[in-house]
């Protein structure tokens, strides 16, 4: 027979373990046994030159009826992105834009006091598994991308979404609470974004687009050309021909928070490269994006301790 102080006893040894093990994971994730610091850490002098070399702190991250006007070099460079479309005139585009959209100087608010949290979720099928739905969650924004879904998989990616960048050929609809943040590559897809809130008559780019789409026009923020430029030049060293949205979300983050978390980039343990959604395997170093550069400085970001990557499972 075994006495009920031993069966206690017992019950107390399994409860203390399962709660050390508990913890240890809960640290682990969050990377306090990687003597992590959150917001505003001091880098050492060596990560801070490296940022230093490619951060631009006074690049426009947004446009605005103010700053719009393209200079000829990069309205060059951007309209050779994906082919030029015409345009009578593209500062009556930009009026029209902004007759439209919240025409201000978006999240200049940093201070030495601002410690805003952000999440950034790729797509990534290392997130299938992760369990990291609730830390996602507790970011102050939640930036997700193209297609990347919410629903279904909580668990694993979160249910929130303050911000979603898009660009019309990966459009999908998103809820009120969220902003649109349009990365343009090309002049019609700023026709297009115009469209979809007004006339809905475009619905071809070099695909079939959505002529329509559901999210609140007054949470509509477009990325600047001359931001997809500086990101090409000071990030990428013109490497490819132009970053990918998730390469993008990055930088962008790194402008307007003061602590970036990414999750949902790379492969997945067993080196596979599809999205936590879909199972269809994607060339990571083909396009038009330098996926391996990419990587590696979104590597190099993380050992630097300038963001915190959660590699999944
Ligand atoms: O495929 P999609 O472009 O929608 O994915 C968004 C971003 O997520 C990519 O630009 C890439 O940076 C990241 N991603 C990744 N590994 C995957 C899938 C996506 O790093 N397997």
């Amino acid at each position: 027979m075994i006495s009920k102080s031993k069966i206690i006893l017992q019950i107390i040894v399994i409860a203390s373990v399962a709660l050390s093990i508990f913890l240890y994971y809960q640290l682990s994730i969050r990377g306090f046994l990687d003597d992590w610091c959150s917001c505003k850490c001091e880098m050492d002098s060596e990560a801070n030159l490296w940022q230093s070399e490619r951060y631009n702190r006074s690049t426009h991250v947004f446009m605005n009826s103010k700053n719009g006007v393209l200079d000829f070099e990069t309205f060059d460079w951007w309209t050779s992105l994906q082919g030029a479309s015409t345009v009578a005139n593209f500062t009556d585009l930009v009026e029209d834009l902004f007759s439209h959209f919240p025409d201000k100087d978006h999240y200049s608010d940093s201070s030495s006091s601002r410690c805003r949290s952000c999440a950034v979720v790729g797509n990534s099928g290392n997130l299938i598994g992760s369990h990291y739905g609730a830390l996602i969650d507790s970011n102050d924004f939640i930036i997700r991308m193209n297609q990347g879904p919410t629903a279904g998989f909580e668990r694993d990616v979160g249910s929130i979404t303050t911000h979603r960048l898009i660009y019309p050929e990966s459009a999908v609809d998103m809820d009120n609470n969220t902003h649109l943040v349009m990365v343009p590559f090309k002049i019609l897809d700023l026709q297009w974004l115009i469209s979809i809130f007004t006339t809905k008559h475009i619905d071809q780019t070099y695909m079939y687009v959505k002529p329509s789409l559901k999210a609140d026009k007054n949470k509509v923020l477009i990325l600047h050309p001359a931001f997809i430029k500086y990101i090409y030049e000071s990030w990428l060293q013109r490497q490819g021909r132009y970053p990918s949205t998730g390469f993008i979300s990055v930088v962008f983050a790194l402008h307007i928070c003061d602590e970036v978390n990414v999750f949902g980039f790379g492969a997945t343990r067993d080196n596979a490269w599809h999205h936590y959604f879909d199972n269809f395997a994607i060339n990571f170093n083909g396009g038009p994006h330098p996926g391996e550069y990419e990587r590696n400085i979104i590597t190099e970001l993380h050992q630097k301790k300038i963001i915190m990557m959660y590699k999944g499972w």
